[in-house]
C-alpha cells in the first residue's frame, strides 16, 4: 500500500510556485495578488480563509481579505465584486462559501469575471472544464488530478467510481477523469445519495473517489483488493485531542480500507493540502494570464 502524501506534494508545489514568483519579480513583474471576500463569522470559513492568506504569504503572493458582517446586503456584495473585477491590481479573487441565506450564491458567483474566478465556480469555467477547454478548474478536483499525475497512477481504461455529485467536487472530477487525456480516459460511474447499490458499484472500481461528506462511509467490505482510494471528506468533528478543538474526518474508514488499497489518501494530509495549493496555482495562472490571455 502506498500512502499518497498530499502534504508533502503540496509543499513541493509551493516551493515551485515561490520560485516562479521570484522569477517574475526578478524580471520586473508584479507579485500575484489574491483577494478573498468573507461574509459573516462561520468558524470553518474563517479557518479556510485564514489558511488561504497564510498560503499566499508562504509563496510570495500579495493577499487582501475583505470582510463583511453577517447582515451585509446582496447589493453591497455585488458592488464589491464589481470593484474587484475592475481592479487591475487584483489577479484573482474568491467569495468564500457558504453565504448567508439572504444572499444568492448563484448570483454572486455569476457576477465574478471568469478571468478572475480562481475558484473555478463561474458557469463559464465549469462549462469550459466539461468540454475540455482551458479554464480555472475547481481546486479540489484539480488537486486530485495533480496527485494522480505526480504518483503516476494509471487511469486510462480504469473504472473510476465517484461518490458525490456536488458542483465543486463530484461533477468536475467525474468530467476530468472521463476526459480524453492523461490523467483521464477512465470509465466513470457517479454515485450519490439516491444510488441504490453503491457497494455493488464500488466493488467494480479500480479507483474510488469518496466525496459525499459522510465520515467513515466507505468501509472495507465496499473496496476491492488493490483499489486506489481518494478521500475528499473533511467533516469537522469536536475533539478534545487537538488544539483547535476539532478534528477532520474523512469519508473513508481509513485503517480497515488501507489494508486493501494499492494507493490511498489520508485525512488530514491528503486531498486537503492539494486543494489549498490548487488555489495558488490558479492565482499564478491568473497573474500570468495563462487561461484568458
Ligand atoms: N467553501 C468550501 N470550500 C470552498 C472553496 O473552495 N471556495 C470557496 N470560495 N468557498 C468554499
Amino acid at each position: 500500500m502506498i500512502l499518497i502524501d498530499g502534504k508533502e506534494t503540496a509543499g513541493q508545489i509551493k516551493l515551485e510556485i515561490a520560485g516562479e514568483v521570484e522569477d517574475i519579480i526578478t524580471r520586473g513583474g508584479k507579485r500575484p495578488h489574491l483577494a478573498a471576500i468573507l461574509v459573516g463569522n462561520d468558524p470553518a470559513s474563517e479557518t479556510y480563509v485564514n489558511f488561504k492568506v497564510k498560503d499566499c504569504e508562504q509563496v510570495g503572493f500579495e493577499s487582501t481579505l475583505i470582510r463583511f458582517g453577517e447582515d451585509a446586503s446582496e447589493a453591497e456584495l455585488l458592488d464589491k465584486v464589481a470593484g474587484l473585477n475592475r481592479d487591475t491590481g487584483i489577479d484573482g479573487f474568491i467569495v468564500q462559501l457558504p453565504l448567508p441565506s439572504h444572499i444568492s450564491e448563484a448570483k454572486v458567483i455569476e457576477s465574478i469575471d471568469p478571468s478572475k474566478d480562481v475558484d473555478g465556480f463561474h458557469p463559464v469555467n465549469a462549462g469550459r472544464l466539461l468540454i475540455g477547454l482551458p479554464c480555472f478548474q475547481s481546486a479540489t478536483p484539480a488537486g486530485i488530478i495533480e496527485l494522480i499525475k505526480r504518483y503516476n497512477i494509471p487511469t486510462s481504461g480504469k473504472h473510476c467510481v465517484v461518490i458525490g455529485r456536488s458542483n465543486i467536487v463530484g461533477k468536475p472530477i467525474a468530467a476530468l477523469m472521463a476526459q480524453k487525456r492523461e490523467p483521464g480516459n477512465a470509465t466513470v460511474t457517479v454515485c450519490h445519495s439516491r444510488t441504490k447499490n453503491i457497494k455493488e458499484m464500488t466493488l467494480q472500481a479500480d479507483i474510488i473517489i469518496a466525496a459525499m461528506g459522510q465520515p467513515g462511509f466507505l468501509t472495507e467490505d465496499m473496496v476491492p483488493q488493490d483499489a486506489v482510494v481518494i478521500d475528499v471528506g473533511t467533516t469537522r468533528v469536536k475533539s478534545d485531542k487537538t488544539k483547535s478543538g476539532f478534528k477532520l474526518m474523512g469519508d473513508v474508514d481509513f485503517d480497515a480500507v488501507a489494508t486493501k488499497c494499492s494507493y490511498i489518501t489520508p485525512v488530514p494530509g491528503g486531498v486537503g493540502p492539494m486543494t489549498r495549493v490548487s488555489l495558488l496555482l490558479n492565482t499564478l495562472k491568473a497573474a500570468k494570464k495563462e487561461i484568458y490571455p
